[in-house]
């Protein structure tokens, strides 16, 4: 078993924080919350889905023997998120984490989509990392009690994509935000940090970015320099460091957890990793011949 597949963090890294996961009942959201647990922290998950949240609960609840607490959520709407809040504080009387980890995603060219297509992902990413950063950072900041708020966004939040237009305006958004209150709210002794992951194989991401035989037509481990998709171990191991009081001073970061992949498809000549090793004597030969013209 690879090392990156265990648990990183000592048991109680995270004993009796108060934890609240969007979009916490599926996907790399439900692999955060059960490492959370493990580490002794109580879970709030959220999202549209309260049969799929009470499911989700109930195994991780008997996995780990930790505590979660369901409350259903559209990230959207301002006053869910505000009852939401209200619900987690009078069931745990405190909210030490936000982990705005909510998305809403499809792969489509740009100009087939409806301008409501494109509210719908924004208001999702965006919006719905607004609504909830702002109703608990309000909570906090009048209660003169500290948080952390981790922000899951993607490694094109600053390069851009085509194709998913909607989602890299709205990661943009959000990383923009992260920066933003990281200096403006550490007065109030709330840090702020996001996480930009690779490609971690999802059901709600895969069938939506790469449906039908996309996924054998673009093998995503040929984008990664280190041959391989990520594991959601070693993102969940990622995000416990940062959102526990180990990363005390890291504020305003955000930490790409790719392989190298957005790098590989930056540099200007990584396509030279196409060249088989033994031509490199020969290109090596050409480009000395050359010195004397
Ligand atoms: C064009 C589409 C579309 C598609 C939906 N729409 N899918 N348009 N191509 N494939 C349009 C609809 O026709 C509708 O337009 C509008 O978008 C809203 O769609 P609804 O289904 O009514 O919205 P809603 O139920 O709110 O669902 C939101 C959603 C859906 C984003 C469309 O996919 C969803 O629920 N997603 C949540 C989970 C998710 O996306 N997970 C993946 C995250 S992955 P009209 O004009 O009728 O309003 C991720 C990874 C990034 O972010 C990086 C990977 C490496
Ligand atoms: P996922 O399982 O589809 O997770 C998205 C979650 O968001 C779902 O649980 C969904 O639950 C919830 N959600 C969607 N709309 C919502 C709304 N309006 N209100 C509340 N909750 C809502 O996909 P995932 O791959 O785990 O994605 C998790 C995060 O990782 C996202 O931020 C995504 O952008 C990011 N990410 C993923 C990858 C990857 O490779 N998987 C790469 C980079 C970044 P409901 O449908 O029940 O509401």
């Amino acid at each position: 078993m690879s090392i990156y597949t265990q648990s990183m963090l000592k048991d109680d890294a995270l004993k009796d924080k108060v934890i609240i996961v969007t979009g916490g009942g599926s996907g790399l959201g439900k692999a955060m919350t059960k490492y959370f647990l493990q580490l002794g922290a109580k879970v709030t998950i959220t999202s549209r889905n309260l049969e799929k949240l009470q499911n989700t609960a109930k195994e991780l609840e008997a996995e780990t023997g930790g505590t979660v607490f369901c409350v259903s959520c559209d990230v959207r709407n301002w006053d869910e998120v505000e009852a939401m809040k209200e619900a987690v504080l009078k069931e745990f009387g405190k909210i030490d984490v936000l982990l705005n980890n909510a998305a809403g995603n499809f792969i489509s060219p740009t100009e087939r989509l409806t301008h409501s297509a494109f509210d719908s992902v924004l208001d999702i990413v965006l919006k719905g990392t607004k609504n909830c950063t702002l109703s608990v950072g309000k909570h906090w900041i009048d209660s003169k009690t500290p948080g952390t708020v981790l922000n899951i966004v993607t490694t094109y939040a600053w390069t851009g994509s085509a194709y998913v237009v909607p989602s890299a305006c709205a990661k943009a958004g959000v990383l923009a935000m992260t920066r933003s209150l990281a200096v403006e709210w550490a007065k109030y002794g709330i840090r702020f940090n996001a996480i930009a992951p690779g490609p971690f194989p999802t059901k709600g991401a895969w069938e939506r970015l790469l449906p039908g035989d996309l996924v054998e037509k673009f093998d995503m481990t040929k984008k990664v320099p280190l041959r391989r998709v990520g594991d959601h171990q070693e993102l969940a191991n990622l995000a416990a460091y940062l959102v526990s009081d180990f990363s005390a001073y890291i504020n305003g970061e955000v930490v790409t957890i790719d392989g190298g992949e957005w790098l590989q498809g930056a540099g200007e000549f990584n396509m030279l990793e196409a060249i088989p090793q033994e031509m490199w004597d020969q290109l090596e030969a050409m480009i000395k011949a050359k010195k004397s013209s």
